[in-house]
């Protein structure tokens, strides 16, 4: 039987950090909104503490997609962090707190300045002040794969006894790599069976040496229960394990993994789109899955050879990622169901009746100036039509 995947999707915490992909509370939420088409299981939607803006970004996202998705926020190990997790999240259907904490030596002795003893210490109370306000919470042992293993599993078992019901293991700079990470995961899930077989194991990758996706797939093979991703690898840096990449490879190898998820693939592309007119920030061309020439095909050989029989070159369809006919070019005589359909492929909705027809209305205005009405244009009216920018 197949084993499930938990997928938690962090581009609006993890990802959104990143110089350049600022977004605004409108824009989060008309993200979250496509999350929960593409099916994640849970959404991480902020850092509440950081600002104001964070706070009512984690709540609105709450309030709207928090009946179908389990929603969860970052907290510092201390306790103005963890309320400000719990206020902004607690409405929600399924919530979690998730909290954070170093475990390398470089982040006990730099960071922290404090003894390890203590550092883990400052954990476990935290844990404890979180799980007396929520049934689950998360608990990353920030830089796990340069932490010292018998201080790392120190600090799991310390805080699995005072509650906590998931256990991530980031790799945060970017540093493991494939069997060592795999390794390191299969460690920590024997030990963590022994210790109480209910909990979670996570991971959470960055791509520094452009590994993130390979270690997390590692990271399955050998026991992680969930993984965490961004939407088209965004994130600090060099980035966060791709979503559509782990999800993809699970799926078109699933007879080898034996692993699955919930994501729903067809919305994929449909994702990575917003997420780049959203942001600004383009995907590169040749990106695995949702880069422009993922799946083109240039040399005669291989289009001779696809002609005759596409999986002699192609081993996912466009389709698979929701590909076919992305882009409808839109004139004045398309009508309200081609403009609506065309909102809506974008990752948009298409919104209440008036507000349809208002803007309709702006889009016929732009068709009789322009003639051809293209993706961009799309998403440039309803960005403004929304005060989305
Ligand atoms: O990279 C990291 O360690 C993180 C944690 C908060 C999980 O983003
Ligand atoms: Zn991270």
């Amino acid at each position: 039987m197949n084993r499930n995947i938990i997928v938690l999707d962090t581009t609006l915490r993890d990802g959104e950090q990143v110089p350049g992909a600022k977004l605004n509370v409108r824009q989060k939420v008309e993200f979250a909104q496509q999350l929960k088409r593409l099916n994640v299981d849970i959404i991480e939607a902020g850092f509440p503490a950081s600002s104001a803006g964070d706070f009512q970004a984690v709540q609105e996202i709450v309030r709207t997609v928090g009946d179908a998705v389990s929603v969860t926020a970052l907290a510092r190990a201390v306790k103005s962090d963890i309320d400000a997790v719990y206020e902004s999240i607690k409405l929600a259907n399924d919530p979690f707190i998730h909290i954070v904490l170093g475990t390398s030596n470089i982040h006990v002795e730099k960071k922290f300045s404090r003894s390890k003893e203590a550092v883990m210490q400052m954990g476990v109370d935290a844990v404890k002040y979180a799980r007396a306000l929520l049934p689950h919470v998360q608990y990353s042992t920030e830089d796990a794969s340069r932490s010292e293993f018998e201080y790392l599993w120190q600090t799991i078992e310390a805080v699995v006894k005072a509650g906590a019901t998931m256990i991530n293991v980031p790799d945060t700079v970017g540093y493991a790599v494939p069997e060592e990470f795999g390794e390191l995961i299969r460690k920590i899930n024997d030990r963590l069976k022994n210790l109480n077989p209910d909990v979670i194991l996570s991971v959470h990758c960055h791509n520094d040496l452009g590994l993130a996706t390979a270690n997390t797939i590692s990271a399955i093979k050998n026991g992680a229960d969930k993984v965490e991703c961004t939407i088209n690898g965004l994130g600090e840096r060099a980035g966060n394990t791709s979503l559509e990449e782990v999800v993809m490879a699970l799926k078109v190898r699933e007879n080898y993994f034996g692993c699955s998820t919930n994501v729903k693939t067809t919305e994929i592309l449909r994702t990575s789109k917003l997420l780049t007119h959203l942001t600004g920030l383009d995907v590169q061309v040749n990106k695995a899955i949702t880069g422009e020439n993922a799946f083109a095909h240039s040399s005669g050989i291989h289009q001779d050879g696809l002609l005759k029989d596409k999986q002699v070159y192609e081993i996912m369809s466009p389709e698979e990622i929701g590909a076919e006919s992305m882009e409808l070019i839109l004139t004045a005589r398309s009508g309200r169901h081609a403009f609506k359909n065309a909102v809506e492929k974008m990752g948009f909705e298409a919104g209440d009746p008036e507000d349809f027809e208002r803007l309709f209305a702006k889009f016929l205005e732009l068709a009789d100036a322009k003639k051809e009405v293209y993706d961009h244009d799309v998403f440039y009216l309803v960005t403004q039509h929304r005060k989305l920018e």
